[in-house]
């Protein structure tokens, strides 16, 4: 069965690679369970499922119940091997085990943003589109971007602005952020960039838009997405099985740096659920990949393994 081509997923060959998707029974005598924690448009899930027919089963996750439905429109084929769950994946353990599985062969997570969420001008996340100041994920859980320049103070605002988006003036677009908001100045994604070129300046031409810091600060704000990654991070190795491997996709330093760490911590002999390291370095996409897709830029892809239980 083939790979449908309307959206090519970031490093996918070597995704496949590290996560070893096969059919067959696990040493358990189940059929082997792969977990996509961050489905999006279904593109890795497809693969995973194409990778491990004909009897592979593929749990799929996503927080933004739009992403799921096509995912699921685009994995409708694989009938009852494909199975769609909307949540968070901060909260995996409980998921998994409302759907009766203790634990998975092999898990990905792709984080970030889909490219249909950015696209979407009514889900605020995009800085060229002009739309509502919304950035949440998850439609159903309550907390907008607007929500919480209503909420923050300057203080925090600016120190999130500078450890999530890298912003060396924090301080600075805080203030004028606040002070838009409180005039009833900052209603949408255009009014931030405004604001946030009113503190710094547009940034040179051919450079990245000043204001990328600022909407990605918020909308990592606005998802909890550190918070989400230090749980599933937390969760994880208990949930794999031995020889199950676990294969994570960032796009953001600080995110690679959690990943990072916590895998290194695994490797370790005292590590109380032993893992072995895929990549001892992060791989990063090739040139054909990045002239193709800009979005994979940025990426860096670590993987681990669980150590065999010793004999
Ligand atoms: C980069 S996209 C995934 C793309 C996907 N791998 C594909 O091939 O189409 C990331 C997805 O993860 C979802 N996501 C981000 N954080 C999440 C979380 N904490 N729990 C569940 N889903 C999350 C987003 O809603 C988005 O749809």
């Amino acid at each position: 069965m083939a790979i449908s081509a309307e959206h090519i997923p970031v490093m996918l060959d070597r995704v496949l690679v590290h996560l070893d998707p096969r059919p067959g029974r696990s040493a358990a005598g189940e059929p082997r369970v792969y977990l996509d924690a961050t489905t999006g448009l279904g593109g890795h899930a497809e693969a995973i499922l194409v990778q491990s027919a004909p009897d592979g089963r593929l749990f799929g996750l996503d927080r933004d119940p739009a992403a799921l439905e096509a995912a699921r429109a685009r994995l409708v084929r694989f009938g009852d091997r494909c199975r769609l769950v909307h949540g968070d994946f901060a909260e995996l353990p409980a998921l998994l085990a409302a759907e009766g599985l203790t634990a998975v062969d092999g898990l990905l997570a792709d984080l970030g943003l889909s490219s249909a969420q950015l696209a979407d001008a009514d889900r605020g996340f995009s800085l060229q589109l002009n739309g509502p100041l919304d950035m949440r994920m998850d439609p159903t859980r309550p907390g907008t971007a607007g929500d919480l320049l209503d909420t923050l103070g300057e203080e925090r605002l600016a120190e999130a602005l500078g450890r999530l988006g890298g912003e060396r003036y924090g301080l600075r677009v805080a203030r004028v952020l606040l002070r838009r908001r409180r005039d009833g100045r900052l209603r949408t994604t255009v009014d931030l960039r405004e604001a946030v070129h009113a503190a710094l300046g547009r940034g040179r031409a051919g450079r990245i838009d000043a204001a990328t810091r600022t909407f990605q600060a918020l909308r990592m704000l606005v998802n909890r997405e550190e918070e989400a990654l230090r749980e599933l991070l937390a969760a994880f190795p208990r949930l794999l099985r031995p020889g199950g491997r676990a294969v994570l996709l960032s796009f953001h330093s600080g995110e690679d740096r959690l990943v990072k760490q916590a895998f290194r911590e695994l490797a370790r002999d005292t590590s109380p659920v032993p893992m072995r390291l895929l990549t001892k370095h992060p791989e990063r996409p090739g040139r054909s990949e990045l002239r193709a897709n800009p979005r994979a830029r940025s990426v860096k892809l670590r993987a681990v393994e669980r150590r065999e239980e010793a004999a």
